[in-house]
């Protein structure tokens, strides 16, 4: 306490000891704002402090403050020196708001609230701007002979209070994620097995109806819906578990100048796509499909959000953490309120009437750039368009080996041969949602020159088709290739004759899931 002066060290002693203690005493961040104004207020010589941060649309509001009147903050309300995407906020030190250019419009409020001298600091934390923390005086001031340490001070501390906003807000997004993925997916993943069933029989039952009947077209619309609700649950399965097996080292501006093209033509003649990527290589670890998957969902939403026109614009560049790449898609259209910016990533979460949405584009985007360990923000106000902000960190290693981080026993390769293209297509459909690598063939002869390029495990063939049948392919298949299985099904009742020894036979109709629980038999032993 030597070099301070013992009555500045009593008036400034106690505003702290009430800090202190109003600091411990709370948990509420907005107590704790207005305590550290009230502090500052208390402890220089400036009669009016404020803490203003940005709201979901990236403006400046107030969030605490001391001495200003409700007329004033409406006035200024909005007013910045910088935007919500400032990278290079400096503090700013003013000392009569007369002589500033870009105050001029607001005079008349400075006048009126008796405000000459201002400070800007900038509350700035992770690289980016949070808000500013202002001080006001109503005399000009000779900033260069103001000791500002304490001012400084109190912005590190509301900063390191809006850091642990943001952390925490954060933490209960990914939580509340996490869960609704949980859920989404298990519930994904039973329906998905009674689809399976569903799209097995009707496929079945379309081959029983005759062409023309009227029956034959209720079972084509059931066959058209199932299908639809089998590509949902496939989005909602990949909401819930984005595959990062697939992994690899993407160059994102090389990727952004590759898709564009087919972004342009989505975008379609009266919305002007814009691309603005840095020169040099911008290196993440994702998948290529996933990627273009996400971009896809984000290049969508703002097309439907300018049904009149507009422009979409890309960006990418190195972000203020010199680890990660920012990629932003942004829009000039409706944008949207408060209520529906906090839930644009929730699962199921749709504005779009009559089966328009499904509400599952943004909460993949989530969950993709989540997966490749990054996150996903939104800028949004209505009528201002709407941002959409991705960090997504650099690629420093090589991308692991797929084989590495997949442990899993390998996929059975399975060569489906059948002549009904419905049946065929149901099957594949249905093996491949059972994990099994599927091709197909349309009869034996087929066949034969397929496995005479490829390496098969398992041999699926019906039993009568044209040209070469499934007991001639089973014939030859054991012959030439001793090493795999075979397996065939059959629409009739009976055993059909000269069956090898030791080929099964499974008889239609079956569940797919019974044709996977043979094959997985087939390729245990
Ligand atoms: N660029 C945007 N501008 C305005 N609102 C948007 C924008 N992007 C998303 N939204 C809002 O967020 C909601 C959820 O978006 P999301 O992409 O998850 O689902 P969706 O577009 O409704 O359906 P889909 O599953 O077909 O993508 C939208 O219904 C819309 O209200
Ligand atoms: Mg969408």
């Amino acid at each position: 306490m030597d070099g301070i002066e013992p009555v500045l060290a009593a008036a400034w002693t106690q505003p702290l000891v009430r800090l202190c203690h109003r600091l411990a005493n709370t948990n509420d961040l907005n107590d704790m704002f207005q305590s550290v104004v009230q502090a500052l207020v208390e402890t220089t010589g400036f009669s009016r402090a404020s803490v203003l941060t940005f709201d979901g649309a990236g403006v400046m509001r107030f969030r605490a403050w001391q001495g200003l009147s409700e007329h004033y903050r409406r006035k200024v309300d909005g007013h910045s020196p910088w935007r919500a995407d400032e990278r290079n906020a400096r503090p700013q030190f003013i000392g009569d708001v007369r002589s500033v250019p870009a105050l001029h419009e607001l005079q008349p409020v400075f006048q009126s609230e008796g405000i000459q001298a201002l400070a800007f600091l900038p509350l700035v934390g992770g690289g980016r701007l949070l808000g500013k923390f202002m001080l006001y005086s109503e005399h000009p001031v000779q900033w260069r002979g103001i000791d500002n340490g304490f001012a400084l001070a109190a912005a590190d501390l509301l900063t390191s209070f809006l850091l642990r906003e943001e952390a925490s807000e954060k933490l209960l997004h990914a939580r509340r994620m996490e869960s609704l993925g949980l859920m989404a997916g298990g519930i994904a993943h039973d329906f998905n097995n009674l689809l399976t069933t569903i799209l097995g029989y009707v496929a079945l039952i379309r081959e029983e109806t005759v062409r023309g009947t009227p029956a034959r077209g209720y079972v084509e619309v059931l066959l058209h819906t199932t299908e639809r609700a089998a590509e949902l649950t496939k989005q909602l399965l990949g909401f819930a578990r984005p595959d990062t097996r697939a992994h690899e080292v993407v160059d994102l501006a090389e990727f952004v100048a590759e898709v564009r093209p087919s972004f342009e033509r989505m975008c379609g003649p009266e919305r002007r796509l814009e691309v603005v990527a840095a020169a040099e290589p911008m290196l993440v670890l994702g998948s290529r499909v996933q990627l273009h998957q996400l971009l896809l969902n984000l290049v969508q939403n703002a097309c439907d959000a300018m049904p009149a026109g507009g422009a979409v614009t890309i960006v990418l560049q190195a972000a203020a953490d010199p680890d990660a790449v920012e990629l932003t898609v942004s829009d000039t259209g409706i944008g949207m309120d408060e209520a529906t910016r906090a839930r644009v990533f929730d699962p199921l979460f749709t504005t779009k009437s009559n089966g328009r949405g499904t509400g599952l584009g943004l909460a993949t985007c989530y969950a993709i750039v989540a997966g490749m360990g990054g996150e996903i923000s939104v800028r949004s106000a209505p009528g201002h368009g709407a941002s959409f902000v991705m960090r997504v960190p650099r690629a420093r290693t090589p991308a692991p080996r797929p084989t590495s981080v997949a442990p899993d026993k390998p996929v059975a390769r399975v060569l489906l041969v059948e002549d009904q293209d419905d049946v065929r297509s149901m099957l594949v459909r249905a093996l491949r949602t059972m994990g099994f690598a599927v091709a197909n063939a349309v009869n034996g002869r087929a066949a034969m020159s397929m496995l005479a390029e490829q390496s098969f495990d398992v041999v699926v063939s019906d039993v009568v088709m044209p040209e070469i049948g499934g007991i001639d392919l089973a014939h030859m298949v054991m012959e030439r290739w001793p090493d795999v299985h075979v397996l065939l099904v059959t629409g009739f009742v009976d055993a059909p004759e000269g069956v090898p020894e030791g080929v099964p036979v499974l008889h239609k109709p079956f569940l797919p899931r019974e044709l996977g629980h043979r094959i997985r038999m087939l390729t245990a032993k």
